[in-house]
């Protein structure tokens, strides 16, 4: 495993780090009612995972106070007690802002110190490594019910949060190239979170305005969804598109069409040729060939400081620490493979 730095924090994370997303098990939005996380969980199952991301040398954890309500984070700081892990050895990233309990809105600022309190008591420990402001819409209610600006006053919690020693590295997740623009100018952030995948790199592509903001900011990106939720590993079939179960939020995601489903299986058959893969579609081995060449794909651009796959058990974490040990993808399979993908939905 090797370890890339987070901005100029002087944290260093593994380039796989693990997605605790999964871990927190089903919960809905207080606003929609829609799922917004993962059915059927098994915490034995977590825990095996968890083990062998720490064999590999997985030391970065990104979780989040919405997964499941607290749970991923409680999850996680009980299996690395379980596993006598030391806490020094480990990063840990989460965020707040989608949470908003009893608070108008998340990015109140009171509410941003309960979050992270209650983060730290959930997590077991005195310091987070990386804490993320979970979006980019900072503009919400306020307790007299009009639009408030937050971004100012959650900047300044943040940073207060800093100098008292409960935050080393501060971190943004957004969702467009406008939000980051607007909010990282006041935050000053380390670390930008967002989607990178060879379906989407908006945020990673070369002459992105994202990679000059970085670099004008000195920030590094971490990229969720490397595997693209396993529609990366050819694991559905185009025929017979998945149902998922009752409370997995992926049932509300519109890629898991056999349109995509097909489209994408063409496009991993040609980089399977082009990569020289010997191992037999649909076989564990196909799995982590193709695990390995999409987190490799991501962490080849600019910037990248680690991919974060999620996961539920033992075999889906080995076949995702498999990136680590094949060797950097080239620049040119890197542009090839882009070309290939580029603008595929
Ligand atoms: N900042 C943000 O707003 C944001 C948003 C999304 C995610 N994240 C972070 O990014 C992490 C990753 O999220 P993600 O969107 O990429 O989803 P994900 O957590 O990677 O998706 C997990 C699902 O992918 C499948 N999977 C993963 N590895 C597999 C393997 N080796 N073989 C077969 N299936 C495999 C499993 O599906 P099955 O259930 O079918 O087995 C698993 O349930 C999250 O845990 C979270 O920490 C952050």
């Amino acid at each position: 495993m090797k370890y890339r730095p987070v901005g100029t924090s002087g944290v260093k994370v593994s380039e796989i780090g693990f997605g605790c997303w999964t871990m927190g098990g089903p919960n809905w939005s207080a606003l929609t009612g829609a799922p917004i996380g993962w059915a059927d969980v098994n915490d034995a199952d977590i825990l095996a995972g968890i083990k062998a991301g720490l064999d590999a040398g997985v030391n970065h954890w990104d979780n989040a106070d919405i997964y499941g309500n607290g749970r991923a984070e409680r999850t996680l700081a009980q299996s690395l007690g379980t596993l006598g892990v030391s806490r020094q050895t480990q990063v840990i990233a989460t965020k707040v802002g989608h949470f908003r309990g009893t608070a108008p809105y998340g990015y109140e600022p009171a509410h941003i110190r309960n979050q992270c309190e209650q983060s730290l008591r959930n997590l077991r420990t005195d310091y987070i490594d990386i804490y993320y402001f979970h979006h980019g819409t900072y503009v919400g209610p306020g307790y007299d019910g009009q639009a408030h600006d937050y971004l100012h006053e959650a900047a300044g919690v943040m940073h207060d949060l800093v100098k008292e020693g409960k935050v080393r590295a501060v971190g943004q997740s957004a969702y467009s190239i406008e939000d980051f623009e607007r909010a990282v100018p006041v935050l000053r952030p380390h670390v930008l979170q967002n989607k990178a995948n060879l379906r989407y790199d908006e945020f990673i592509a070369p002459g992105s305005p994202l990679r000059r903001l970085m670099r004008e900011h000195g920030c590094t990106f971490v990229a969720f969804g490397p595997l693209d939720q396993g529609i990366l590993l050819d694991k559905f079939d185009p025929d017979n598109p998945p149902a998922f179960l009752e409370g997995d939020y992926r049932g509300n995601r519109k890629d898991f069409t056999p349109e995509i489903l097909r489209t994408v299986r063409g496009l991993l058959a040609k980089a399977r040729e082009r990569l020289g893969s010997a191992a037999t579609p649909g076989t564990p081995e196909d799995t982590a060939f193709l695990s390995s060449m999409a987190s490799r794909w991501v962490l080849a651009h600019e910037n990248v400081c680690s991919v974060i796959p999620g996961f539920r058990n033992e075999r889906q974490a080995r076949c995702n620490v498999r990136a680590a040990v094949d060797a950097p993808m080239s620049e040119a399979d890197r542009a090839w493979l882009g070309g290939l993908f580029g603008g595929v939905r």
